[in-house]
């Protein structure tokens, strides 16, 4: 499901004149945030984990990000949202892999201890579906098994 797009400014960029990696881990961080919100009927959810980034090419001033996010576990306090974020150029209709991760996200109460997740199931299940239409129309690269 795409949850958000957002444009890379001169700012943004670090010492190879490309998005510090910084600055794109917390680009996920808030977007993990979003989706997990987007799926529960919880006000509130805190980062507990995050695996499995990584960094498949570089991001430069102008470019347009997309984050895409699945829910890969429901827990009873938590999920896992994989995020998958890519640079798409509008003029050409195409996509590049830029940055891919796992957060694991624990819904808390008030005195941010961990409390069930009220899930929107009609809301995950319509991100799965829209992951596995971009799978099947190629939108969606799987990832390179390295040797
Ligand atoms: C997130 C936090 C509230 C969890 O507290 P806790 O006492 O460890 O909670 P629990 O042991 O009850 O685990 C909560 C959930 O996390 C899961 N969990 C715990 N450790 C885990 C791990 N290493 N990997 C994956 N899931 C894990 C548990 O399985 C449980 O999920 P479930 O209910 O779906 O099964 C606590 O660790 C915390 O406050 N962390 C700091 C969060 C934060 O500040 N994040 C911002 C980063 S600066």
């Amino acid at each position: 499901m795409l949850i958000s797009r957002e444009m890379v400014l001169d700012q943004d960029i670090g010492l190879n004149a490309t998005l510090f990696g910084g600055d794109m881990m917390s680009r996920m961080d808030k977007v993990a945030g979003i989706t997990a919100s987007l799926m529960s009927h919880n006000r509130r959810f805190v980062t507990l984990k995050v695996s499995e980034l990584e960094f498949h090419s570089p991001v430069r001033a102008g470019d347009i990000i997309e984050f895409y996010a699945e829910i890969t576990r429901q827990g009873t306090t938590s999920m896992t949202v994989a995020l998958e974020v890519k640079v798409y150029a509008p003029v050409s209709n195409a996509r590049r892999d830029v940055t891919t991760g796992e957060f694991v996200m624990v819904a808390v109460d008030d005195n941010l201890r961990p409390e069930p997740i009220l899930w929107k199931q009609d809301m995950v299940k319509s991100a799965g579906v829209e992951h596995q239409h971009r799978v099947a129309s190629g939108a969606s690269k799987s990832r390179k098994k390295k040797a």
